[in-house]
C-alpha cells in the first residue's frame, strides 16, 4: 500500500437512533471522497469505527463489550479503532485515557476531520480526537452514501436546546440548527429520481425546524409535494411544537403518513416538571384530542419509568395516561442516569433498580394488551402496505408497513410485486406488533 493510494478498508458498526444511521451514511460519503473503501467483514478491515449512542447505560455497555473484543483482535494484528457519535462526545478524554484500545474519537459535528485523523493514526500511529461541537455544522453539502432500500433519511435539523433533565442529547449533539429548505427539497427530488419511495425527515427535535420564515409544517409539506415520493415520515417531534398548521398538514396531505410519535415520558405533572418537559398532563392530553379530532392518526410514544423520586402513585398516573390515550405502540425505558445531565447533578437516582424494572414490565404488559386489541379490530379491513422486502422469517412472505407504521406480513402471491410497491392487503390475523394479511390488490374488487 502506498501513500498515494491508501485504499484502507473501513468497517463501521452503528448503534443508537436513526440520526446515527444517517450520520454513518454521511461518514461513508466523507471517507469515500478521501479514498477509503468499506468492508462488511470486520476481519478484513484496517479500521473499525463504532458510531455510538449514549442515551442509556445499556447502549454504553454494548460498546464496551465490542471494545473488549477489539482489544483481543489488536493483540493479533494491526488495527485502528475509532469511536464516533454521542458516546465519543459525552466521554471525550475519559475514553482516550481509560481505553487504550481507542485510537481516535470523533463527535457528531467533527466528521469532516475524521479522514485526517484516520490517516494520522494509520500512517504515523498518532492518536487523536475531534470533539468540538458546532453551532452551524449541518453537512448541507454532503450527499450521504445511503443504504439501499425503500426509505431514505434526510436530517433537516441537528442538535437539541430542550435540556430535558434526564437527557444527554443536548450535550452530545449541541445546539439546534436547521438546514436550508432549498437543499432539503433538492435532495428529496434527487431521492425520488433514484427510486426511493419514502423519505423520513430527521431531527433530535424535528418539529422545532426553523429556517428564515420556513417552519416544519411548510418544510414537510414541500417535501411531500415532491413528485415520485409515496410517503413522508418524520421523527422525533416534541409535543411542544405542534401548531395547528402542522397537524393540518399531517391530517390533510395524502403523502404525509398518518402517524405521530409523541413522546410523553410521564403522565404525572410533578415528574414532568422535574423532567423539564414544558407541558402538563392536561396540555398533552389536549394535544392528543386535537390530533384525534383531525381523524385516524396513529400515536406512539416514549416513556421513562423510575425517574428520580417517582412514587408508585405517580407511576400509576403514567399507566392511566397510557390507557386513556390508547397508543398504537410505546417504547418504555428504565430511567438511566447520564453523566453531565441536570438530573444527574440535581436529583437523586433513588428508585431501586428492581422497582424500575417492575414498573417497566407492568407498563409493557399493559401496552401489549392495548396494541393487541387495536390490531385485532383491524381484522377484515384492507390497507395499502408499502413493500419493504422479504419477511424476516420466510422469503415466501413480504414485509411492509401501513401508513400508520404497523408492520404487515403476507404470503407472496402476485409475481410482479416488488419492494417499493404499494399493495392493498386484507388483514386476516393480528398480534400485538404485527398484522397478517393476504394480497387483495391484484384483482379488481
Ligand atoms: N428527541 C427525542 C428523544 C430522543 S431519545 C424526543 O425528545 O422525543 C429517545 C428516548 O429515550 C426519549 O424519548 C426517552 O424516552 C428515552 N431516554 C432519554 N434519556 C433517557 C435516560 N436518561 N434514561 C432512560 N430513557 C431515556
Ligand atoms: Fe433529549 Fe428532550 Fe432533546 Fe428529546 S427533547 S433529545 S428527550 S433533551
Ligand atoms: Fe443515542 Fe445520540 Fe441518538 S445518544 S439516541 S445516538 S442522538
Amino acid at each position: 500500500m502506498t501513500d498515494h493510494a491508501p485504499a484502507y478498508r473501513v468497517h463501521i458498526e452503528t448503534f443508537g437512533c436513526q440520526m446515527n444511521e444517517y450520520d454513518t451514511e454521511l461518514v461513508r460519503s466523507l471517507l469515500r471522497a478521501e479514498g477509503f473503501t468499506f468492508t462488511e467483514d470486520r476481519d478484513q478491515a484496517d479500521v473499525v469505527l463504532m458510531n455510538t449512542c449514549a442515551i442509556r447505560e445499556h447502549a454504553h455497555n454494548r460498546v464496551y463489550g465490542h471494545l473488549a473484543e477489539l482489544k483481543a483482535v489488536k493483540r493479533r494484528r494491526h488495527l485502528i479503532v475509532g469511536v464516533l457519535g454521542c458516546m465519543a462526545q459525552n466521554l471525550k478524554s475519559d475514553l482516550v485515557e481509560n481505553e487504550p484500545v481507542v485510537d481516535i474519537l470523533a463527535g457528531p459535528d467533527a466528521y469532516r476531520r475524521l479522514g485526517g485523523l484516520l490517516l494520522d493514526a494509520l500512517q504515523a500511529g498518532v492518536r487523536g480526537a475531534a470533539v468540538d461541537l458546532s453551532e452551524y455544522e449541518t453537512y448541507q453539502d454532503i450527499l450521504p452514501e445511503r443504504t439501499e432500500g425503500i426509505n431514505a433519511w434526510i436530517a433537516v435539523m441537528r442538535g437539541c436546546d430542550n435540556f430535558c433533565t434526564f437527557c444527554v442529547v443536548p450535550y452530545t449533539r449541541g445546539r439546534e440548527r436547521s438546514r436550508d429548505p432549498e437543499g432539503v427539497i433538492r435532495e428529496a427530488e434527487h431521492l425520488a429520481g433514484q427510486g426511493y419511495k419514502q423519505v423520513t425527515l430527521l431531527g433530535q427535535n424535528v418539529n422545532s425546524y426553523r429556517f428564515g420564515n420556513w417552519d416544519f409544517a411548510r418544510l414537510v409539506t414541500a417535501v411531500a409535494d415532491v413528485p415520485g415520493l409515496e410517503r413522508v415520515r418524520f421523527t422525533s417531534p416534541h409535543p411542544k411544537d405542534f401548531p395547528p398548521a402542522l397537524l393540518d398538514a399531517v391530517a390533510g396531505h395524502p403523502k404525509i403518513c398518518k402517524h405521530i410519535h409523541l413522546p410523553v415520558q410521564s403522565g404525572n405533572d410533578r415528574i414532568l416538571e422535574m423532567m423539564n418537559r414544558t407541558y402538563t398532563r392536561k396540555e398533552y392530553l389536549a394535544l392528543v384530542e386535537e390530533i384525534r379530532r383531525r381523524g385516524d392518526i396513529a400515536l406512539t410514544t416514549d416513556i421513562i419509568c423510575g425517574f428520580c423520586t417517582e412514587t408508585d402513585e405517580e407511576f400509576m398516573d403514567t399507566s392511566r395516561l397510557v390507557e386513556e390515550v390508547g397508543y398504537h405502540a410505546a417504547f418504555i425505558f428504565k430511567y438511566s442516569e447520564r453523566k453531565h445531565t441536570i438530573a444527574a447533578r440535581k436529583h437523586p437516582d433513588d428508585v431501586p433498580e428492581q422497582v424500575k424494572s417492575e414498573r417497566v414490565s407492568r407498563l409493557v404488559e399493559r401496552q401489549r394488551g392495548i396494541s393487541l386489541n387495536k390490531n385485532q379490530q383491524l381484522v377484515g379491513c384492507s390497507f395499502e402496505a408499502l413493500v419493504e422486502g422479504d419477511a424476516k422469517k420466510s422469503s415466501a412472505q413480504w414485509m411492509g408497513r401501513t401508513d400508520n407504521n404497523t408492520t404487515v406480513i403476507w404470503e407472496k402471491s402476485d409475481p410482479l410485486t416488488r419492494p417499493g410497491d404499494l399493495v392493498s392487503i386484507r388483514i386476516v390475523r393480528a398480534s400485538a406488533a404485527t398484522l397478517f394479511g393476504v394480497e387483495a390488490g391484484s384483482a379488481p374488487a
